[in-house]
């Protein structure tokens, strides 16, 4: 696992774009997981920039978000198709056939998640999986005691995420207690994985996912087991860890951080 500490929360969101655009210019045909929150938002900003200025182009790409609230209709303001087309799908040339999000008012939920898993292996498997982190370690949706071996499917939001996100509904007795998300092992099967955090919040749950033990209490620390993450953090999220100048220094020194410096 790489783990790169930023002074301050704008240099980590423009490296994870940067990144994610480099993938993209290397296979325009990228396949690209995308991720939700509000840690997100400025890599979005940052991506559609790119695309304006430097006319980076989604015409080949196809992505993949890891979630969606069950129930939520993709019209409803909360939605994480909502959020996509809001920050990125609407503001790039990214063809809207090629956009995936489970569907939470599917008849049958689990026919759903059975779907979406095989469109992903018919695109050949997810190339750059971006994520974020959940107070309680989540990825995706998948919280504490998921399975490191699960696969897209419904499961219950933790009481700790009804908090954590509550606040972005208008009234929360609408905030749906279920969610359909990739599972940790379809996340592991990514060739590349790419986690952010930011600001002092997370800076408990990061110091425990990155150097604290395997365990399925926090669905982040799977991450070691995949052979390519990169974990991209501020100095408010990332100043707890116990090895923060030996990440420093290989930043600083290793040649394939040279141009990202
Ligand atoms: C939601 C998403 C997660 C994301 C998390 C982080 O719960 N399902 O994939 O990691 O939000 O949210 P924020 O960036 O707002 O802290």
């Amino acid at each position: 696992m790489d783990v790169v500490v930023l002074p301050d929360p704008r240099r980590a969101e423009r490296l994870a774009a940067r990144l994610i655009a480099d993938e993209l210019r290397g296979n325009p045909r990228l396949v690209l997981g995308l991720a939700t929150g509000r840690t997100m938002e400025q890599v979005y900003r940052e991506l559609v920039e790119l695309h304006r200025r430097e006319a980076l182009d989604f015409a080949g790409c196809r992505s993949f978000n890891l979630d969606e609230y069950a129930g939520l209709p993709a019209t409803s303001p909360n939605s994480y198709r909502a959020y996509m087309q809001r920050h990125l799908f609407d503001q790039v040339n990214l063809d809207p056939a090629n956009t995936h999000l489970p569907d939470g008012t599917a008849g049958d939920l689990a026919a759903e998640c059975s779907r979406y898993e095989e469109l992903i292996e018919q695109c050949g498997g997810i190339d750059l999986q971006l994520l974020g982190i959940g107070l309680d370690g989540h990825i995706g949706f998948n919280e504490p005691l998921s399975s490191f071996a699960s696969r897209t499917r419904v499961v219950m939001l933790s009481p700790e995420t009804m908090a954590q996100n509550g606040p972005l509904f208008d009234d929360l007795g609408q905030m749906p207690r279920r969610a359909l998300t990739m599972g940790v092992g379809t996340i592991l099967e990514a060739n590349r994985c790419l986690l952010l955090a930011t600001g002092a919040e997370k800076n408990r749950i990061v110091t425990q996912f990155v150097e604290g033990p395997l365990t399925a209490m926090i669905s982040a620390s799977a991450l070691h087991l995949h052979p390519h993450c990169t974990v991209i953090l501020d100095e408010a999220a990332g100043g707890g860890l116990q090895g923060l100048e030996h990440y420093r220094w290989i930043f600083a020194n290793e040649p394939k951080w040279n141009t990202y410096r």
